[in-house]
């Protein structure tokens, strides 16, 4: 938000709507912070993560509706423990603490807490109390456990509300202060019940309306950008992907046609992608769109160049160069939209413990720092999830919805050695016929990436009576969470048969296929 809308304070100021206050996430570095404020908000309450040297005017300020601490790697008592301003603690705010934010809880509060010999890790069997938190939940369930230290004692006025096997507090609770520990992890898969006593907490203890809709962020985002934007011109670079459409889409719905979207086509996308962009947009939605075909400018920077980086470089280079020309083109325009999501707003905290998301090459295709443009950014507050369900909301073609990653270089760091027009298309006929059987398998979206290769090698083979010397295609499929770590995708064998089979008869140039058996790390999803 620009600082003069960020400024505005409506008169008389009106009592802050509870759908309008957030639960805040204090992180401790855990390894499952994130998952936690996306669990708040798949329970449709509207969540951010916070750093834990927040002090208790800054929360005071932000009015949530509760907290949650989040887990942490830490001993409570080691040295350099990321701890929490106790006055935060003490502003009466439903609190919920999970694993190390319980005994945190428990340490600030008046209880205690002792380092154990062993660890508990993996399926714990708990027995609780129906209490508020495991309201309509069984007395005996599974639970996730990953610590090392106990709580010993709770905080002074609270109760013991669970236990487990080798952890006789597992659970504890204030009603009257609105304090929550539990030593397990509900936010995980492993907990069967976890979401319900999130939800329980969230609904029942905390009372926040499960109001934070695909519908009710839309309304949101649009007022905001609406407040931001005023009757100035706004440009959007569109890439193909769903974070760019579903960005365009909402500045679209908030300002029509002060918007002016730029698709610059470098011939380096898939099958049909281009046509679909500007058929959606242009055709579709009827939004503003300067469609440029720079194909030709692209290739020729790119003849001849066969290193992977200088590949990149180029690309990118030129991709600013061309958006900067039709911008000037535009005239007088003050905003640039960047689909900028929250899983990158998170910062990389180092000491904080907030895991650092942003890996530089990925922001080939980026545009220039020094554009001298201000940003709109309306997914800043959402991760990815969320902006798809956005995206089906305003009505974009499930295609695009439900895209799987793509490099900003595109096919060109699919290509190894060099990128000509004859190699794009060979490339690009195999790649549809992998995606549509994959897509016909139903396989489309169990998958993170899957792709097409298309070596700088050739072999022998026999087609007809005739012997070839042609290139292979690779297969490269991938399951992950968040790209940062990849397992290659178990795809039965009939369905493998049949992307050879076509690939081989349909692809000329094509005489062999591969598939890419390797995880990430050691390997990369792409092979540049
Ligand atoms: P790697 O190959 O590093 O890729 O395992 C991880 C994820 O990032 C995507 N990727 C890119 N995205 N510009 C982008 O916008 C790039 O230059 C780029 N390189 C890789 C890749 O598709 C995968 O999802």
């Amino acid at each position: 938000m620009s600082e003069d809308a960020a400024n505005v304070v409506p008169f008389p100021s009106p009592e802050p709507r509870a759908e309008d206050r957030p639960v805040l996430v204090i992180d401790f570095g855990g390894q499952y912070s994130q998952l936690i404020a996306r669990r708040v908000r798949e329970a449709r309450v509207y969540s951010e993560l916070v750093s834990h040297r927040i002090g208790p005017d800054e929360v005071r300020a932000r009015n949530p509706l509760a907290l949650v601490l989040s887990g942490g790697p830490a001993s409570v008592y080691a040295d350099g423990a990321p701890g929490l301003d106790t006055r935060v603690l003490e502003l009466g705010i439903p609190t919920l603490g999970i694993c190390y934010g319980m005994q945190l809880m428990a340490l600030e509060l008046g209880g205690a807490v002792e380092s154990n010999d062993v660890s508990e890790y993996g399926k714990t069997e708990l027995s609780a109390d129906a209490c508020s938190l495991f309201a309509e939940l069984p007395i005996d369930q599974v639970v996730w456990m990953s610590h090392r230290d106990s709580v010993t004692a709770p905080p002074t006025g609270a109760t013991v509300t669970a236990s487990s096997p080798s952890t006789p507090i597992a659970a504890f609770e204030d009603a009257e202060r609105g304090r929550y520990g539990v030593q397990f992890h509900p936010e995980v898969v492993h907990t069967p019940h976890g979401q319900r006593m999130i939800e329980n907490f969230l609904f029942d203890i905390a009372g926040a309306p499960p109001a934070w809709t695909p519908a009710a962020v839309i309304e949101e985002q649009v007022e905001r950008i609406r407040a931001q934007v005023g009757s100035e011109q706004v440009i959007c670079g569109l890439s193909g992907g769903v974070d760019s459409a579903v960005a365009a889409l909402l500045v679209y719905k908030a300002v029509g046609d002060q918007l002016t979207c730029v698709f610059v086509d470098h011939g380096l996308l898939r099958e049909n992608e281009a046509e679909q962009v500007v058929e959606t947009f242009g055709g579709h939605f009827h939004v503003p769109l300067v469609h440029v075909d720079a194909r030709d400018r692209f290739l020729t920077r790119l003849a001849g160049v066969t290193d992977p980086e200088l590949k990149r470089t180029i690309i990118g280079e030129e991709f600013i160069r061309v958006f900067e020309e039709e911008a000037a083109r535009l005239g007088d325009v003050r905003f640039l939209v960047q689909g900028t999501l929250y899983s990158d707003v998170i910062e990389s905290g180092g000491e904080d413990g907030v895991a650092a998301k942003i890996k530089s090459h990925h922001n080939v295709g980026g545009l220039p720092a020094d554009m001298r443009m201000e940003l709109v950014e309306p997914l800043r507050l959402l991760f990815k999830d969320e902006v798809r369900r956005v995206g089906e909301q305003l009505g974009l073609p499930e295609r695009m919805v439900w895209r799987h990653p793509f490099p900003g270089p595109g096919l060109a760091i699919r290509i190894i050695g060099e990128v000509t027009e004859e190699r794009l298309a060979l490339l690009r006929e195999a790649d549809s016929v992998l995606l549509d059987e994959v897509r016909k398998a139903g396989l489309y979206r169990e998958l993170w990436q899957c792709f097409a290769v298309l070596p700088a090698i050739r072999s022998v083979g026999v087609q007809g009576d005739e012997r070839s010397y042609a290139y292979p295609i690779v297969i490269r499929a991938v399951t992950s969470e968040d790209a940062m770590t990849a397992d290659w995708a178990r795809i039965p064998y009939e369905l493998l048969e049949t992307i050879s089979s076509r690939i081989i008869n349909e692809v000329r140039g094509v005489n062999r296929v591969a598939l890419d058996l390797s995880s990430k790390p050691p390997a990369t999803i792409e092979w540049e």
